[in-house]
């Protein structure tokens, strides 16, 4: 990874102008600190000062045409910032992600630094740190390049944030065991959701932990169904796979709510899904692999013939972030250790037809794991 910092009109003065503002250091001594935390993250670094908006334009033109190419610009326009359509069109004008930094911090200062014409043109902007503002900025175009923030997560959940999840599954089967009664034919799917939404509210979810998906009929074929206005039919199952926040930490269950009369094949394929997730269930304890957790539902699903139906891991990690790591997949190379907290959620989906998914929230224990998604007396 390539990234080229650009320095603007004045900042050649580094360590002799309004010291206060700036600090006591030269340019180079501010780019050798840039540079290093640079080595340190493995990116090669360019530096460019120019009092000049024409050759700061001409800099940012010429990037883009090197044919080593930069993953990335920051760039400090310094009093450019508040004035120069001309960088800020220039920025535009080129494929590379900017990230625009100040030194000082422009929205504690004079009224007219506070505006910024250059900054539209960038991914965002860092103001007020020093030279940290560039360190920050390569930081982020190194990790918005990885694709995600690639976080350092604690997988193994401590007891508070145990105890948070299980709050927040309990509220969450609570809502389940309401919203039961609640559903009947003739209500809308987006009904459902809010109604679910406020009781989760109301009895103690600081928020929830992602969109609520409620899926009757055929529409529960796609996994990540949007509630929508479509009323609940007579005869079938509504799927709701919901969750709230408690202290920060998530829930996450599915559970289907059978109408009236259920087909023979929609009764089939649930039976199905829940041996999958018992059988998935009955691997997990410390030291299994996540592989063997979904190898175990998948067989189930597959020795059935829904192979094709089944395109989504077993499960996945939750924690302060609903999705997190250990993947429960094929795939994954995780070995399952103790308070680790993860979803089991196996489901065949037909199209055209309707889907089943049924997903509960466990912590792995030493020789087993405690199911959190049935209410504080499981
Ligand atoms: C600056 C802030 C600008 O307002 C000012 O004109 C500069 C430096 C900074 O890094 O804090 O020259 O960009």
């Amino acid at each position: 990874m390539k990234i080229l910092v650009i320095q603007g009109v004045n900042l050649n003065r580094l360590g002799h102008r309004e010291r206060g503002v700036y600090g006591s250091r030269t340019l180079e001594e501010f780019n050798l600190e840039i540079e290093l935390f640079a080595a340190y993250k493995g990116v090669r670094m360019e530096f460019f000062q120019s009092n000049s908006e024409r050759a700061i334009v001409e800099r940012i033109h010429a990037a883009a045409a090197d044919f080593d190419g930069f993953d990335g610009i920051v760039i400090n326009p310094a009093a450019h910032t508040h004035y120069s359509v001309a960088i800020r069109d220039a920025l535009a004008a080129v494929n590379i992600p900017a990230v625009e930094v100040h030194i000082s911090n422009i929205h504690a200062r004079e009224d007219f630094r506070e505006h910024s014409v250059t900054a539209g043109a960038c991914i965002g902007q860092i103001s007020g740190f020093g030279a940290l503002s560039y360190c920050l900025a390569i930081d982020a175009i190194v990790e918005r390049a990885a694709g995600a923030l690639v976080l350092p997560q604690n997988l193994r959940k401590t007891p508070y944030e145990i105890e948070n999840m299980r709050t927040a599954a309990s509220i969450a089967n609570d809502a389940f065991t309401y919203i039961k009664e609640y559903v009947s034919p003739g209500k809308t799917e987006r009904d459902i959701a809010l109604e679910l939404e406020f009781f989760m509210r109301k009895n103690g979810a600081e928020g929830l932990a992602f969109d609520t998906i409620v899926a009757s009929g055929e529409r529960s074929a796609n996994p990540h169904a949007v509630p929508s206005d479509e009323k609940i039919p007579t005869n079938g199952y509504v799927m709701l796979d919901f969750g709230c926040k408690v202290n920060g930490c998530c829930s996450d269950m599915t559970r289907m709510i059978a109408c009236g009369e259920i087909s023979p094949q929609m009764r089939k394929i649930h039976d199905i899904v829940q041996e999958a997730q018992t059988a998935a269930l009955s691997v997990i304890r410390e030291g299994a692999r996540a592989s063997d957790v979904d190898k175990a539902a998948r067989d189930i699903i597959n020795a059935a013939g829904f192979a094709e139906n089944f395109m989504h891991s077993t499960g996945h990690g939750v924690g302060t972030v609903v999705h997190e790591e250990p993947r429960i997949s094929p795939k994954s190379t995780a070995i399952l250790e103790e308070g680790m907290v993860i979803t089991v959620e196996p489901g065949i989906y037909l199209e055209g037809v309707g889907g089943v998914r049924l997903e509960d929230m466990v912590v792995v224990t030493k020789d087993g794991c405690r199911n959190l998604s049935y209410g504080k007396t499981n």
